[in-house]
């Protein structure tokens, strides 16, 4: 069973990787030249914990190749993965096919017959149908099977994501579509993971739905920080209690600075988009979206509120990357944040253990600091906005010695209040009417 990989991004790196110590040989195929160099030459060329160790040991056992050569690496495949981005498109927030679409044409003109197409990128309803119509329209000839195969791994625990998956879920139109998921599933399969065969449709709907409630309860529970603030009271404890109902269920459930990354932004807007054209309005995404954008810009108001007061002129921030473990800067919070706060005058000082390089370019007015003791020398106000563990055994004293102010904004949570007693810091939490910005006594 040999795996043709279109995409080297996030998703099929490691999938391809992942496919390939599963024992199939993959060649993982990108139109990016100089991605597919640095891949050949053993570089991992995205942050992901144990990537670098498996896709070692799949090269070295020739499991697993990177070429620039779609049309020869799909001639051989018997599957098909097309892993590749799906942007949101400027002014509609509906997501742009154009790569999926070149991809689909490229593997039409090199298909061989009773090949597995399968879209594994994320595509709103009706995708996997349109580009099944587009490839027979191009091929008559050639029989082949359409799948649809979402996927659900998150960046910085990719691996663990595809090789522990509550569920996989396919969607196909008939036999050898299914019994080819079946066979690269197998390792899976044997150890109980439970397989969801449907229709195209749906697996395309799960997909924007599972994250779409994700982000919604992100969202929610970041609605109910700001009620605790005002109210008195703790935002861990109600999440805490409310997450034992198994219904609702423990995870996504801790209040920040909003949520950002590669998927839940871009598929938000994108599943409200969807609805809207399908006369189905997804309002409460749409209002998910709304609140989200809005929190970022009161944190950051927060902030900038806070560091006039101290007077000093610049802020430090500690931690850029959408959420640690990653060097992922994509919609990541903290760069509104940065960018609100330099609007209104301050000067921000930054450091993140992985995130730096990719976010020199982005926020070029930026102070870059080599670390988080560096960041805050002279700062009015530190915001913690990305729980890397770095930051999660500060030694707050020095960081308290070290500023000009002493204000402690901990977007993530990361400290309790006894970790803050007795180091001089003004310490503000999200969430915790004892510790909050603007608390309000009841009388
Ligand atoms: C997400 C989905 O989890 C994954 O299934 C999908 O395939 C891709 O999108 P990812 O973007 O890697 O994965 O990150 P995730 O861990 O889901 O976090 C997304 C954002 O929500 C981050 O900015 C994170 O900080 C935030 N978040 C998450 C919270 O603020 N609170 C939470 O409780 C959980």
């Amino acid at each position: 069973m040999n795996i043709s990989m279109i995409g080297t991004g996030y998703v099929g790196l490691v999938s391809g990787v992942c496919f390939a110590e599963f024992g199939f040989p993959v060649s993982c195929v990108d139109l990016n030249a100089g991605l597919i160099a640095r891949l050949n030459a053993g570089e991992v060329t995205i942050f992901e914990p144990g990537l670098d160790e498996l896709m070692a040991r799949n090269i070295r056992d020739g499991r697993l190749s990177f070429t620039t050569d779609l049309a020869a690496s799909v001639a051989e495949a018997d599957v098909i993965f097309i892993a590749v981005g799906t942007p949101s498109r400027r002014g509609d927030g509906e997501a742009d096919l154009q790569y999926i679409e070149a991809a689909a044409d490229a593997v039409a003109a090199a298909m061989k017959p009773g090949a597995v197409i399968v879209i594994k990128s994320t595509v709103v309803v009706g995708t996997n149908a349109r580009i099944r119509d587009r490839i027979r329209a191009a091929r008559p000839d050639v029989a082949f099977s359409m799948v649809s195969n979402p996927e659900f791994l998150r960046e910085g625990s990719a691996i663990e994501d595809f090789m522990r998956p509550d569920r996989v879920v396919v969607g196909v139109e008939d036999a050898r579509g299914r019994e080819a998921m079946r066979r690269v599933y197998r390792p899976l399969y044997l150890r109980e993971t439970p397989m969801v065969v449907t229709t195209l449709e749906n697996a395309e709907i799960i997909k924007y739905a599972a994250n779409a409630f994700l982000a919604m309860k992100v969202t929610f529970i970041n609605q109910v920080a700001d009620l605790c603030e005002q109210a008195g009271g703790n935002v861990q404890e109600v999440a805490h209690a409310i997450g034992m109902d198994k219904r609702i269920g423990a995870k996504f459930l801790h209040a920040g600075p909003g949520f950002g990354g590669s998927c839940f932004p871009k598929d938000t807007r994108a599943f409200a988009a969807t609805g809207r054209r399908f006369d189905a309005p997804q309002t409460l995404i749409e209002e998910v979206v709304a609140v989200n954008e809005a929190r970022k810009q009161a944190m950051a108001a927060r902030i900038v509120e806070a560091a006039r007061k101290t007077g000093a002129q610049s802020v430090a921030v500690l931690g850029i990357a959408f959420k640690p473990n990653t060097d992922d800067i994509r919609e990541s919070p903290a760069l509104d944040i940065v960018r609100a706060i330099q609007k209104a005058g301050l000067t921000v000082r930054a450091h993140d253990p992985e995130a730096m390089n990719a976010a020199r370019t982005v926020l070029p007015d930026v102070i870059w600091c080599a670390s988080a003791y560096e960041a805050v020398e002279g700062a009015g106000v530190v915001a913690l906005l990305t729980e890397w563990n770095a930051y999660r055994a500060l030694d707050l004293k020095k960081i308290a010695d070290l500023m000009a102010g002493n204000v402690l904004f901990d977007m993530r949570n990361v400290y309790k209040l006894e970790d803050v007693a007795d180091t001089g810091l003004d310490y503000r939490s999200v969430g915790n009417g004892a510790v909050s910005i603007t608390p309000k006594s009841i009388t």
